[in-house]
């Protein structure tokens, strides 16, 4: 592939701007050390890929609050001004080789770790099928308590040198549960229509904007569902997801990842056997329709596997970047390989780089 590509044109999110079109997607590592904070093998994973020209890497979800919040074993986490230095490491390394660092921050709600010790909180008591547990309905005080620990951690983030922050509103996390109705049942003004599900999120901007973070100087990005991938009446709808998109850009959003899924929706964010050009890119519809409706930048993730099809959806979808997690884990060189003429990644979505003691690649054969 010529570096005339399209890949390889820069584009501006917000203030910041980026020397080519390939996101390294979200990906919990699974290899921070057990306290939250950030191990040398990190460093190490993110410094391959920005080596290797990807041209921005947002980090795994690091979760705002504690003990509430944490979703994985060996998770990152940013609640204490104590993991400033950790992200100012990661963002210096990176930014070395002109990649940009934006880092994702979350809750896990109803999806915090089973065996947390506590009943996870939710916007609504309904049962979580994966685990088997029935969250707490949030308190108003609680709620309030959520917004400001989003709201102190963005601040974290622009304090460490991070080039933006980017809120989990995807997969079926605190803030997506806020914006589903499935998960959000509330008749208080966090429940209700599109506006009020995502008050939430309205409070956490308008809390880190009175704390000094001025969302037009530092680019504040979602990644948010297309789908939850539930069908019907009473779940998260297309049209309610343009709706929101376009209301997160009322409120200052610099851009939106579009991704989807749902733990217990039978396909999720990661799906399997993508296998052929046809089955890549599996959120381009709805990720079109939003760019459609609200012009900021869009990130497509989601299956992305071939340049073709990478060109294809930002020629003709007007997508404005790719997004990728497991290629990235088999080959963190991917845009070097593409630029060398290889033309498509290896990964054969099998899902095997889950893994608690740390992601990798379960294709690669290791001596
Ligand atoms: C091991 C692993 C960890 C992930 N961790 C996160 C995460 O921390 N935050 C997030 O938004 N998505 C996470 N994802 C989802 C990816 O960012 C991405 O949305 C999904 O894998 C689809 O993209 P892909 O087909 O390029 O893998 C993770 C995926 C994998 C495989």
């Amino acid at each position: 592939m010529k570096k005339d590509s399209i890949l390889f044109t820069p584009v501006t999110i917000g203030t910041m701007t980026v020397k080519n079109r390939f996101v390294r997607s979200a990906t919990h590592d699974y290899l921070g050390h057990p306290d939250g904070s950030i191990s040398d093998a990190e460093i190490e994973l993110y410094k391959t890929l920005a080596q290797n020209e990807v041209g921005m890497i947002v980090t795994a979800h690091t979760y705002v609050q504690h003990p509430y919040g944490k979703a994985g074993v060996n998770q990152n986490a940013i609640y204490d001004d104590r993991y400033i230095e950790g992200y100012r490491r990661l963002a210096q390394e990176v930014q070395a080789f002109g990649c940009k660092l934006v880092v994702q921050i979350s809750h896990a709600g109803r999806q915090t770790l089973p065996d947390c010790g506590f009943t996870p909180l939710a916007p609504s008591s309904v049962p979580e099928k994966g685990s088997n547990v029935i969250p707490k309905e949030m308190s108003e005080e609680e709620i309030e308590r959520t917004i400001a620990d989003f709201a102190s951690a963005m601040i974290r983030v622009a304090k460490s040198g991070a080039d933006g922050v980017q809120l989990h509103l995807a997969h079926g996390f605190l803030l997506s549960e806020f914006l589903s109705p499935y998960t959000n049942r509330r008749t208080d003004r966090w429940g209700g229509e599109v506006r009020s599900r995502l008050s939430i999120v309205a409070e956490i901007m308008r809390q880190a904007a009175k704390e000094g973070l001025g969302a037009g100087d530092f680019p504040v990005l979602v990644k948010m569902n297309a789908t939850d991938g539930f069908d019907g009446p009473g779940y998260l709808s297309l049209g309610e997801v343009i709706e929101a998109a376009a209301f997160l850009k009322e409120l200052g959003v610099a851009a939106i990842e579009v991704s989807g899924g749902h733990r217990e929706a039978p396909l999720g964010a990661a799906r399997r056997g993508i296998t052929s050009p046809e089955k890549e890119a599996y959120f381009f519809g709805p990720a079109r329709a939003i760019k459609e409706k609200v012009n900021i930048p869009v990130i497509l993730t989601g299956g992305l596997r071939s340049r073709a099809v990478m060109e294809k959806v930002i020629n003709e979808g007007r997508i404005d970047m790719v997004g990728m997690s497991r290629p990235f884990i088999q080959e963190p060189d991917l845009v070097v390989r593409f630029l060398n003429g290889q033309e498509k990644a290896a990964c054969i979505s099998c899902n095997g780089c889950y893994n608690p003691r740390g992601i990798r690649c379960s294709q690669i054969r290791t001596k």
